[in-house]
């Protein structure tokens, strides 16, 4: 199966590209990647020399660069390529709404022009907005995005389902809970709250800390991911979750006491502009309809992940460094 995997030097992407290897004899698999700040082809380097993976530099939202990759003997594409913290499309909103929707258009063109046979559109819950106290999301819930990344892939999220009905192009929708695991960019809650806490720098708590989301291993997000590639329904949507509610505060606590440092390296800054309070998943349909369920529990994932964290500290030094963006522009060239 020869799968292009857009965005895959990127967390969840890279993740995925991991275990499709460990998974499948069979597979081929092309990573395309604009290495943007957040591309990182380290994450991939026990795999570089494998005659199954080969690396693309290339933008989603060139139509040139993406018709190189996407030719008529490719199976599937998993399309993950996205501009993906929320902090960074309040100030960024036209690098979102560029990169996600305009991208994601291309890339449906392209699949069109060369009669795809599955799409994989990486969506997420934060489509549906915020929820009270009570509830959760089901595939059927109202899109209500509430910030400029959210409003940029419920847009793109659209766009599959409006290809989809008018020109009955396979596309599958996947709408994920919030993911942690190895290879996650500091800049995310759990890895920038390792990372300060490693340094005994201050944990920057937006708000009154108390916001919820549901928390999923990346493992588990790849596995459901591989699920709806090869046996998802066209112009279906899976909501994916981990059935993990934590608060912030208690995540960041947790963080802290693995690492044994106090809490009064918690700082509570100035909240989030429209902060989501609360994100909870049904992931029924996905369980029934493909089998799938999530393996690993929020505390073994913590620690895990914590774990992985301290025997990669060079990784992380390196990419708040900023070291690595020196070295792919001297091997690729300025983007
Ligand atoms: P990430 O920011 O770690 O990685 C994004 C990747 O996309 C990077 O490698 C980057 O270089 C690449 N990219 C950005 N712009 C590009 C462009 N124009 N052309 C080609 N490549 C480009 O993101 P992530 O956390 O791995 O998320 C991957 C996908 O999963 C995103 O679509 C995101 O919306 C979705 N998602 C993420 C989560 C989560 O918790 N992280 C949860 C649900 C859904
Ligand atoms: P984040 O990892 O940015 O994911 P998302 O906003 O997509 O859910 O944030 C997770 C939660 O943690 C969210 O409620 C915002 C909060 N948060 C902080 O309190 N401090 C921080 O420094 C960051 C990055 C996030």
């Amino acid at each position: 199966m020869k799968i292009v995997v857009t965005g895959g030097a990127g967390f969840i992407g890279s993740n995925f590209l991991l275990q499709q290897i460990a998974t499948y004899d069979d597979c081929q698999l092309v990573n395309f990647d604009a290495l943007t700040y957040a591309g990182n082809l380290d994450n991939l380097s026990s795999i570089e020399s494998d005659p199954r993976y080969s690396f693309v530099r290339g933008d989603v939202t060139r139509p040139a660069d993406v018709a190189g990759v996407l030719t008529e003997d490719v199976d599937a594409v998993v399309h993950f390529a996205a501009e993906s913290h929320v902090d960074r499309s309040l100030d960024q909103a036209d690098l979102f709404l560029r990169t996600n929707i305009l991208g994601t258009q291309v890339l449906l063109d392209r699949a069109r022009e060369v009669g795809l046979s599955r799409f994989v559109m990486v969506s997420t819950d934060e489509v549906y907005g915020s929820l009270g106290p009570t509830g959760s999301f089901r595939e059927d819930t109202p899109l209500a995005p509430n910030s400029p990344y959210s409003a940029s892939k419920a847009s793109a999220d659209l766009l599959c389902r409006a290809y989809h009905h008018t020109f009955g192009l396979p596309v599958m929708t996947t709408r994920c809970s919030n993911n942690y695991g190895p290879f996650q960019f500091p800049e995310k809650l759990i890895p920038l709250m390792i990372s300060n806490a490693l340094e005994d720098r201050s944990l920057p708590v937006y708000g009154d800390g108390k916001q919820v989301r549901d928390w999923l291993h990346v493992v588990d997000h790849c596995t459901a991911i591989d699920a709806v590639m090869r046996a998802g329904e066209p112009g279906e949507i899976y909501n994916i979750g981990g059935n993990s509610e934590r608060e912030n505060l208690q995540v960041v606590g947790a963080i802290l006491d693995a690492l044994d440092k106090p809490r009064s390296l918690i700082e509570y800054v100035t909240d989030r502009p429209g902060h989501d309070r609360r994100y909870a998943i049904d992931a029924s349909k996905i369980h029934r309809e493909l089998n799938w369920q999530p393996s690993v529990g929020f505390e073994q994932g913590i620690a895990d992940t914590i774990a992985w964290y301290l025997d990669n500290r060079e990784w992380l030094a390196k990419v708040r460094s900023g070291a690595y963006r020196e070295y792919y522009e001297q091997m690729y060239g300025n983007r």
